[in-house]
């Protein structure tokens, strides 16, 4: 008997996720990532799916970016394309700007493809099949939402940092105490004098960070 049928190959959650997304649409559910310290109630948030950022850091993915009116947005991490849609809403309510996000799973590349051909945000979103530590972005990036793979979210970071504006925002989410890495990470840049950081207590954790050099 061939190895892979004694062994099959375990799904990616993403292509799991994915699919439950084609066979039922974007449900809306409590939050079910487990409480932490800084945040005892999670079910009081909602989430479309896990891998999807709560929908209150969407909402406040939104504000964000009606607030601070950047010109250029990116994102790592696409994934089914959801926070990528909450950006350009606040992109297109400012009439201006514009998200470059990234997605390396190229199956999961094209299910984000998809969901944009069919939105009317679409002219606000240029979709990357490339790895956040290869791409390569023009000009300075005014907010940076950093949502691809936790091990690399530090060297994103320490990658976009010098074109990130000093007066933009950089937001690291899944920085709880429990998932930790990415916690640790941007302490570690603050701790360097990179960055400086306020940890917000979400269920899946959310850091908003700034850059120090060249802060006035
Ligand atoms: C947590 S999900 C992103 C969720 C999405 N931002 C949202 O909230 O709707 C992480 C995604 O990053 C992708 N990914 C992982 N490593 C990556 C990398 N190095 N570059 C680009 N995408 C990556 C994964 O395939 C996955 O789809």
């Amino acid at each position: 008997m061939p190895l892979r049928r004694l062994f099959p190959k375990k799904e990616k959650q993403e292509h799991k996720i994915l699919r439950q997304i084609e066979r039922s649409g974007d449900q809306l559910q409590p939050e079910y990532h487990r409480a932490t310290p800084e945040c005892p109630h999670p079910e009081r948030w909602s989430m479309f799916d896990s891998m999807t950022a709560e929908v209150e850091v969407l909402e406040f993915l939104r504000t964000v970016v009606t607030t601070l009116k950047p010109e250029l947005v990116v994102e790592t991490g696409t994934f089914s394309g959801i926070s990528t849609l909450w950006i350009a809403e606040g992109l297109q309510a400012n009439g201006r700007g514009r998200v470059v996000t990234c997605e390396f799973d190229p199956k999961v590349y094209e299910s984000a493809k998809a969901r944009f051909a069919s939105s009317p945000l679409a002219s606000f979103i240029e979709l990357r099949n490339q790895s956040s530590l290869d791409m390569q972005v023009d000009g300075t990036i005014d907010l940076l939402f950093s949502d691809s793979d936790m091990p690399i979210r530090e060297q994103e970071v320490r990658r976009f940092l010098p074109q990130i504006n000093p007066y933009g925002l950089i937001l690291m989410h899944d920085a709880s105490s429990h998932l930790k890495q990415v916690r640790e990470a941007a302490l570690k840049l603050e701790h360097e004098g990179l960055i400086s950081v306020v940890l917000l207590p979400t269920p899946r954790g959310l850091v908003v960070a700034q850059k120090r050099e060249g802060r006035k």
